[in-house]
C-alpha cells in the first residue's frame, strides 16, 4: 500500500458523440478511504464524468489511474474487476427481481465468495436481509438506493462511484442515504459521490469539487468549500455555510 491516491482522472477531454466535448479538461482524485464528492449546476458533465471514469463514455483526451493502473478507454467490467464499481443514478436496481437475485447480479465470483458477500452485504444492511424474498419494485426509495449500493458493493471494490443517490427521496431517506455512505466509507471504500444536496454532502466530504461546463471551477475540502462565499453564493443556494 502506498500513499499514492486510488483514483486519479486527469485532463478529461470527451463526450457521447464525435463533435461534442461535455468534459472540457475536468480532473478528479480521490484518496485512499476519502469521501469526494461532486457538485455543480444541472448539464454541468457530472453524470457525464463519473461515466468517463468508469469507461462509459468514450475519452478523446486525459487520462484515469485506478491503484496506479492506466484504465482509460478500459471497458467497465475491466474496470470493475481493478476494485471500482459504479451506482448510476436511475434504474440500479431490477425491479422485479428479488433483493437477492439483485445481488446476485451484482455478483462477478464464485458461489463460495458470493455467499460470503451476500452475508456481509446483509449485516451491513439488515433491512435487505429481512426482505431478500421480495421483488426490489417493493422497497422504498430509500431502500432501492441501499439495495443499489449493496449490489455494488457485491464484488468488493475499493472504490465506489455513485451517482446522486439521494436524488427525490424524501428528507428523511436522504439522512439514510448519506449514513449509510459513511458507514460503507468507514468500512474502507473510498468514495466519489456526486450529488445535489449539496450543503450535506460537502459536510462529508474530505474532498470536493464543483464542476461547471465540464471543467473544475473550484476544488478544496468539503469544510473549505461550504465556507467559500463564492462557492456559496453561485452553487449553495447563497448564505453562509452552516446557516441553512
Ligand atoms: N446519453 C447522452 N447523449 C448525449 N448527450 C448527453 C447524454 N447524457 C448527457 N448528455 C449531455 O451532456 C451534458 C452533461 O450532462 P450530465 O453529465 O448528465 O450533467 P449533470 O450530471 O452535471 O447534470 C448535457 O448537456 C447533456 O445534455
Ligand atoms: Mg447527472
Amino acid at each position: 500500500m502506498t500513499d499514492a491516491p486510488v483514483l486519479v482522472a486527469e485532463d478529461l477531454v470527451g463526450g457521447y458523440v464525435a463533435e461534442v466535448d461535455i468534459l472540457r479538461g475536468c480532473a478528479l482524485t480521490a484518496g485512499e478511504g476519502e469521501i469526494v464528492v461532486v457538485i455543480g449546476p444541472n448539464g454541468a458533465g457530472k453524470s457525464t464524468l463519473v461515466k468517463a471514469i468508469f469507461g462509459l463514455v468514450p475519452l478523446r483526451q486525459g487520462t484515469v489511474t485506478l491503484h496506479g493502473t492506466d484504465v482509460t478507454g478500459q471497458r467497465p467490467n475491466r474496470i470493475s474487476a481493478l476494485g471500482m464499481s459504479y451506482v448510476p443514478q436511475v434504474n440500479n436496481v431490477f425491479p422485479s427481481l428479488t433483493i437477492q437475485e439483485n445481488l446476485e447480479m451484482g455478483a462477478a465470483n464464485s458461489r463460495a465468495t458470493m455467499d460470503e458477500r451476500m452475508d456481509a452485504m446483509y449485516a451491513l444492511f439488515p433491512r435487505l436481509r429481512e426482505r431478500r424474498r421480495n421483488r426490489a419494485e417493493g422497497l422504498s426509495g430509500g431502500e432501492r438506493q441501499m439495495l443499489a449500493v449493496a449490489r455494488a458493493l457485491m464484488p468488493e471494490p475499493s472504490v465506489l462511484l455513485l451517482d446522486e443517490p439521494s436524488a427525490g427521496l424524501a428528507p428523511k431517506a436522504v439522512g439514510e442515504v448519506f449514513e449509510t455512505v459513511q458507514q460503507v466509507n468507514a468500512s474502507g471504500v473510498t468514495i466519489v459521490m456526486i450529488e445535489q444536496n449539496a450543503r450535506a454532502a460537502l459536510a462529508l466530504a474530505d474532498r470536493g469539487y464543483v464542476l461547471e461546463g465540464g471543467q473544475n471551477r473550484f476544488t478544496g475540502k468539503g469544510a473549505d468549500l461550504l465556507d467559500d462565499p463564492q462557492v456559496a453564493e453561485l452553487y449553495l443556494g447563497g448564505g453562509a455555510a452552516g446557516r441553512e
